[in-house]
């Protein structure tokens, strides 16, 4: 088997997931750098020396398009980096309906799904598979449910909480293979999806998620400073 390892990153033609594909590549993974948009993958893929897929997590065509090209040109996928996300559905949450939460799961909950079972095949193919499933501290139960907790941006948590439910299932299920699941929290940084008004760089939230995909961390639920509690 090659010994160059292959990694995924979804949503990597810019922000936290951009930086992801650079720090893989940097420690000398093939990184398939995955977008929705060809021409913006293309353009990212080539600041970095990525190999650009086209890839939107919510269109299972797309998805199968990708799984087959990856299968036909790399045989396997040892790192799956599940970063494409959105904030969508502002508001109080007593505002708030269905349909205003529904962008947010399709993207943050349902894609993951789609694209991790898509992939799974691949990743079973691999030594030691690795599922990184990029969410957020404002997605933790414990933090949300703590008496001094603010009002949350209901659409966003609660995605992000039920991911940390599906990494948890997932990694149940896989718990006797080679192939791990965690969760990450890279914690507040500027980006386009909060309209840079994080405190960090996108490169400093990256940096903990290439650590959590190249198995350097331990925990299940990973942020800078360890484990973030569920
Ligand atoms: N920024 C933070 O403070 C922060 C904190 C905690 C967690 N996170 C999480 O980190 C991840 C990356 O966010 P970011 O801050 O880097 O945001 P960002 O700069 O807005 O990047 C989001 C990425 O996701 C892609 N995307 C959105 N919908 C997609 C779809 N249907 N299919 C494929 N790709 C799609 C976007 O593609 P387009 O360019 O085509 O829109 C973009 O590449 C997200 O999961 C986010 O929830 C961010």
């Amino acid at each position: 088997m090659d010994d160059v390892r292959i990694a995924l990153v979804t949503g990597a033609n810019k922000g936290i997931g951009f930086e992801t594909a650079r720090g893989l590549a940097a420690a000398g993974l093939t990184v398939l750098l995955g977008a929705r948009d060809e021409a913006r993958g293309a353009a990212a893929s080539g600041e970095i020396g990525a190999v650009p897929v086209r890839l939107d997590v919510t269109d299972a065509a797309s998805v199968a398009a990708a799984v087959t090209r990856v299968t036909d040109e790399f045989g396997r996928l040892d790192v799956l980096v599940n970063n494409a996300g959105v904030l969508t559905g502002w508001g109080r949450p007593a505002d708030l309906t269905a349909a205003d939460l529904r962008t947010s799961y399709e993207v943050n909950v349902f894609g993951v799904v789609t694209v991790t079972r898509a992939f799974l095949p691949l990743l079973r193919r691999s030594a030691g598979g690795r599922i990184v499933n990029v969410s957020s501290g404002l997605g933790s139960l414990t933090l949300l449910a703590a008496p001094d907790a603010g009002i949350p941006v209901m659409s966003y948590s609660s995605a992000k909480a039920a991911l940390n439910g599906v990494t948890l299932a997932y990694a149940a299920d896989l718990r006797d293979t080679p192939v791990t699941v965690v969760s990450v929290d890279p914690g507040l940084c500027a980006t386009d999806l909060n309209h840079r008004t994080g405190t960090r760089t996108a490169a400093d939230g990256a940096a903990i998620v290439v650590r959590a995909a190249l198995g350097d961390s331990t925990g299940r639920f990973i942020g800078e400073s360890g484990e973030v509690p569920w």
